[in-house]
C-alpha cells in the first residue's frame, strides 16, 4: 500500500504568526517545512526584477514555472542569490498577493508544494495547504488573531530586522491583503472543512504551538 507522509497544514492570514509556529511545530516533531508563502513571495521578486507586468497572467506562471530555487537551512537561494530577507519586503508581499489569484501561477506552484511532502511528515503553512493543496492532511489548523495583534507583531519583526515600519500603513495594508486573499475566487483563504481553528490572539508562540502538537496527538493517539 501507498501510504503518504503525514501532513499538517496550518492556514491562515498574514502575520497570523503561522510561519514561527509551524517551524516550531516541525521542529518538535522532526518533521520538514513548507512555508508556500515563500513561493508566492520568490515569483514576485522575480516579477519584479524581471520588471514583467503583473498583470500579464501567462508571464506570471512562466516565471514561477521556470523559478530557479533552493531553500537552504540558512536562507534562499533564488538564481543562485540569497534573498530571504528581500522576499520579506512588504512591497514583495503585497506584489505576491496581487499575483496570487492567477490559477495559471497557483498551477504551477502544485507539484513544487506537493514535492516537499516526504517522510517522517511535513507541516505546510499558507492560505490553500488544507483546502487545495493537501486536501487530505489528517490535522488541518486554521490560525487566526486579531489585525491589530498582527500588525503590532509585524511592525515589531521589522523594527527589530532595522527596517523601518509604521503601524497604521502595516494595518491599513494587512486590511487590504486580508480582503484581497478572504474574496479571490481561486483558493481564498477559509478553513477548510474539519479544520482546528486557534486563535493566537492572546496565546504566546509557545501555547500556540502546545495547542497544535496536542490536537496531533489527539490524532496519532
Ligand atoms: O504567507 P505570506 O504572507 O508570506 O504570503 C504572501 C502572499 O502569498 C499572501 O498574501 C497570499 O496572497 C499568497 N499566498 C497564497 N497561497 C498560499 C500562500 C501565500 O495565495 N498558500
Amino acid at each position: 500500500m501507498n501510504v503518504l507522509p503525514p501532513v499538517i497544514t496550518i492556514d491562515g492570514p498574514t502575520a497570523s504568526g503561522k510561519g514561527t509556529v509551524a517551524h516550531r511545530v516541525a521542529s518538535a516533531l522532526g518533521w520538514g517545512v513548507l512555508d508556500s508563502g515563500a513561493l508566492y513571495r520568490l515569483t514576485a521578486l522575480s516579477v519584479l526584477r524581471q520588471q514583467i507586468d503583473p498583470q500579464d497572467a501567462a508571464a506570471v506562471a512562466q516565471v514561477a514555472n521556470t523559478l530557479d530555487v533552493v531553500f537552504h537551512p540558512d536562507g534562499i537561494l533564488l538564481n543562485g542569490l540569497e534573498v530571504a530577507e528581500d522576499i520579506r519586503q512588504e512591497q514583495v508581499g503585497n506584489l505576491a498577493s496581487q499575483i496570487a489569484p492567477n490559477p495559471a501561477l497557483r498551477a504551477a506552484l502544485l507539484s513544487r508544494q506537493r514535492a516537499f511532502r516526504t517522510l517522517p511528515g511535513l507541516v505546510a503553512d499558507g492560505r490553500d495547504m488544507g483546502t487545495v493543496v493537501f486536501q487530505d492532511a489528517p490535522l488541518k489548523i486554521f490560525l487566526v488573531a486579531d489585525v491589530s495583534a498582527r500588525a503590532q507583531r509585524r511592525c515589531k519583526q521589522l523594527i527589530e530586522k532595522g527596517i523601518s515600519a509604521n503601524l497604521a500603513d502595516l494595518l491599513s495594508d494587512m486590511r487590504e491583503r486580508d480582503a484581497r486573499d478572504i474574496q479571490r475566487t481561486v483558493a481564498p483563504l477559509i478553513a477548510a472543512p474539519g479544520a482546528h481553528v486557534v486563535d493566537s490572539s492572546n496565546l504566546t508562540i509557545d501555547q500556540t504551538v502546545q495547542a497544535i502538537l496536542d490536537l496531533w496527538s489527539g490524532v496519532t493517539g
